[in-house]
């Protein structure tokens, strides 16, 4: 059966012109929706996909190793890709923090991967990555094939990240998704732990 949605398309907005802001950095001046930035990036991430080998638990848990996939995913479309990002958000820890927590949180998942299941694993590293939200753009889609890595490197098959909870369109993932981020913000991991295998 074909997932009804894919994992690694941004779980996220539509058809709406990109302003000089959203552009920032954007190597392709052809691009001027969100649709057609969405699949330039889509078109960036399959080649990064099949140009890489899924790597090891060792190989993936490594701040560096993070970064390049970043910028293996969205390399041909953002200059600042696999770049930490130096600008405040909504979303995310004062930037000034990034290189650190990004090397904490691999080091406290070899700790988790020790002591916990996969999933459990997996899930409080997808979360706290997103959470740190290391980068301008992209965060989502690279912590999700973060987390498939993670997961598939600890021998259990990748997420399924609400592809089969029978929702009726994109929106509804992204808002049972978001509403599972939301939990696991505030120390809750089980609507998240359920919604990655759903
Ligand atoms: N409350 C939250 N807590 C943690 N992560 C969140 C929260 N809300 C959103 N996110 C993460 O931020 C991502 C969106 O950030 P963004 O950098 O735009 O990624 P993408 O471009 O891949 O969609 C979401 O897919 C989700 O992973
Ligand atoms: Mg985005």
């Amino acid at each position: 059966m074909t997932p009804p949605t894919n994992p690694l398309i941004p779980l996220g907005d539509g058809h709406t012109p990109l302003g000089d802001d959203d552009r920032q950095g954007l190597k392709l001046t052809y691009v001027t929706t969100r649709d057609e930035l969405n699949e330039a990036e889509q078109e960036n991430i399959l080649r990064a996909r099949q140009g890489r080998r899924p790597p090891t638990v060792e190989a993936l848990l490594d701040d560096k190793y993070l970064r390049d996939l970043h910028r293996a995913m969205f390399g041909d479309v953002w200059t600042w890709a696999g770049q930490y990002r130096q600008l405040e958000m909504s979303l995310g820890i004062d930037p000034v923090q990034i290189a650190v927590r990004v090397r904490d949180l691999v080091s406290d998942t070899k700790i988790w991967i020790a002591s916990e299941e996969p999933l459990i694993a997996a899930v409080r590293f997808h979360h706290r990555l997103v959470w740190i939200h290391p980068f301008s753009n992209g965060n989502g889609r690279h912590g999700r094939l973060a987390a498939d890595y993670l997961i598939v490197a600890l021998g259990q098959p990748p997420l399924t990240w609400g592809a089969f909870s029978g929702a009726r369109n994109i929106e509804q993932v992204r808002q049972q998704y978001l509403i599972a981020l939301r939990a696991a913000d505030r120390g809750d991991f089980g609507p998240l732990e359920e919604f990655v295998v759903t």
